[in-house]
């Protein structure tokens, strides 16, 4: 089996979250599995300093762009047997510092700067030296490929088409821009009806995947049921209902290569289940290094997240207002809105002995939170998959997450099952609910042995890749006999 990816951010070359773990994970799984993979994404700035491996290739292509031609220069990595990276050169649209973006605002091009990028991967789908049978894009950035397929098969300029899966790592962003950008997408005018890609006179990528792919999946069957209602739908469930027969979900998986705590370059000490001893450890170098006062046995809870709406964070600091009276610790790590990082520096400075805020990205850190930490906080207002739950659970750091998306669907609650249960999990999306939330992680932490419990069945929770790449396959293999 042939499989093409395409998606604008791939760890460790570019990260803005979790859509770079999962489409990394997917493209080595599959490989693994023997899979024949390519995945087509952006030469950013600085990656060819970084990363010796990534070599200059001859391919140039070019596409249209409204009325100019373009031209793309391809890169090619081999990070593993099977699986080919081809990074898109174009020095204008991606050697930049952002990846959509800088200082909290877009870039003006995006609309550009994608559809580029959309185009040469529709161009190496029929140049490549292998044939792809499904070509795999992931959000919005490259979510016009079926839309530009399905012309260029009616010009006839291709035969033998590819099937397509678009799938939606966040609904919240559908890639939006004015009508006036209309052309840059070359087009044929029947393509902007609302029955395609115009969303109240605006032309929407994410809407143009929904319509014209073969099918559509998510990163979590919760969340694959969640967006049929308006509550979740952002204003598109009315188009996902009309292909809920070619909708599902699949839960991501977890990279325990990278995700562990035996081997791990960015952890001072080693731990699992049956020595866990290294944890404490982690937890007073870590108090030590944020100039907390190290006490081992006061509960340590952590975040480490883009600091937007959706991740619930002014109901967080509503809670922690009332839970940092009692005897507990709070450490985030974050960057994204201004006014949500003030809002916690400000935490920080009611609670200076309590909290420590780390506002930017640092990949390091965020291991040794996971690890030191005795909860980890995700009250998420929706959650497509969420990976820093699956992370904590493997670090034997309970979540306590609201029960939306992919939270609901990893995490067990002692409702559910009091000899499974490996988080708490509350249901209204308010703050007295998150604060219940904290205080039921509080109540765990009392007694040892419940604390030992929930850790070790924690820790012992899979969520290996393995399993997610195997489902991925199924629903190739469903898609092509179609
Ligand atoms: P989302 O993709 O919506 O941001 P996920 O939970 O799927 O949420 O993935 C977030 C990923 O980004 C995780 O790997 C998390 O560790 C990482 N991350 C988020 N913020 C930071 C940060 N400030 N520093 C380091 N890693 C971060
Ligand atoms: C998105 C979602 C997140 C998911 C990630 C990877 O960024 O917000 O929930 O885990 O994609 O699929």
């Amino acid at each position: 089996m042939n499989i093409l990816l395409g998606s604008s951010e791939i760890q460790p070359f570019s990260k803005t979250g979790g859509l770079a773990d999962m489409v990394a994970a997917l493209g080595k799984y599959l490989g693994e599995a023997g899979v024949h993979v390519g995945m087509v994404t952006p030469l950013y700035r600085g990656l060819l300093e970084q990363y010796e491996g990534i070599q200059r290739t001859e391919r140039t292509i070019d596409v249209s762009l409204g009325a100019r031609i373009e031209r793309a220069r391809i890169y090619e990595f081999q990070p593993s047997e099977n699986f080919t990276i081809y990074f898109v050169e174009h020095v204008h649209f991606f050697q930049r510092s952002g990846i959509y973006g800088e200082h909290s605002h877009d870039y003006a091009d995006n609309a550009e700067r994608f559809l580029f990028l959309t185009r040469v991967l529709l161009k190496l789908t029929f140049e490549l030296s292998w044939k792809p049978d499904l070509v795999h894009i992931h959000d919005w950035p490259v979510a016009m490929f079926p839309a530009m397929l399905r012309q260029a098969l009616a010009e006839g300029t291709v035969t033998e088409p590819p099937k397509t899966l678009c799938t939606i790592h966040n609904l919240a962003y559908q890639g939006l821009f004015p009508a006036s950008q209309v052309s840059l997408a070359n087009l044929d005018a029947s393509y902007f009806t609302p029955a395609g890609m115009e969303f109240y006179e605006k032309m929407n990528f994410l809407k143009a995947g929904i319509v014209y792919a073969d099918y559509v999946s998510t990163v979590s069957p919760a969340y694959a049921a969640e967006i049929l209602t308006p509550e979740f739908g952002c204003g598109l469930e009315g188009v996902l209902a009309e292909r809920k027969d070619e909708l599902s979900g699949i839960l991501n998986g977890v990279d325990y290569a990278e995700w562990n705590t035996t081997k791990n370059k960015f952890l001072n000490f080693s731990y699992n289940i049956d020595r866990i001893a290294g944890k404490a450890k982690e937890k007073k170098q870590l108090q030590k290094d944020l100039g907390l006062p190290v006490e081992p046995k006061v509960p340590l809870f952590g975040m480490i997240s883009r600091l937007v709406e959706q991740k619930g964070v002014s109901l967080l600091i509503e809670a922690l207002q009332q839970s940092l009276n009692h005897s507990m610790q709070f450490v985030l790590l974050g960057s994204g809105d201004p006014e949500l990082e003030g809002m916690m520096q400000d935490l920080q400075e009611r609670f200076p002995d309590r909290v420590k805020v780390k506002i930017g990205y640092d990949v390091g850190l965020s291991h040794r939170i996971e690890a030191a930490c005795d909860f980890y906080m995700m009250p998420s207002r929706f959650e497509p998959c969420g990976l820093n739950q699956l992370y904590s659970l493997r670090y034997g750091t309970i979540p306590i997450v609201h029960a939306a998306g992919g939270l609901r669907d990893s995490v067990i609650d002692e409702a559910e099952s009091t000899e499974k249960a490996t988080g708490v999990k509350f249901h209204d999306f308010t703050s007295a609910a998150v604060l219940e939330g904290i205080y039921r992680g509080m109540a765990i932490y009392k007694k040892p042995a419940s604390l030992r419990s929930y850790r070790r069945r924690a820790m012992e929770a899979d969520f290996s890749w393995e399993r997610t790449a195997q489902a991925y396959i199924e629903l190739y293999r469903k898609i092509l006999s179609e």
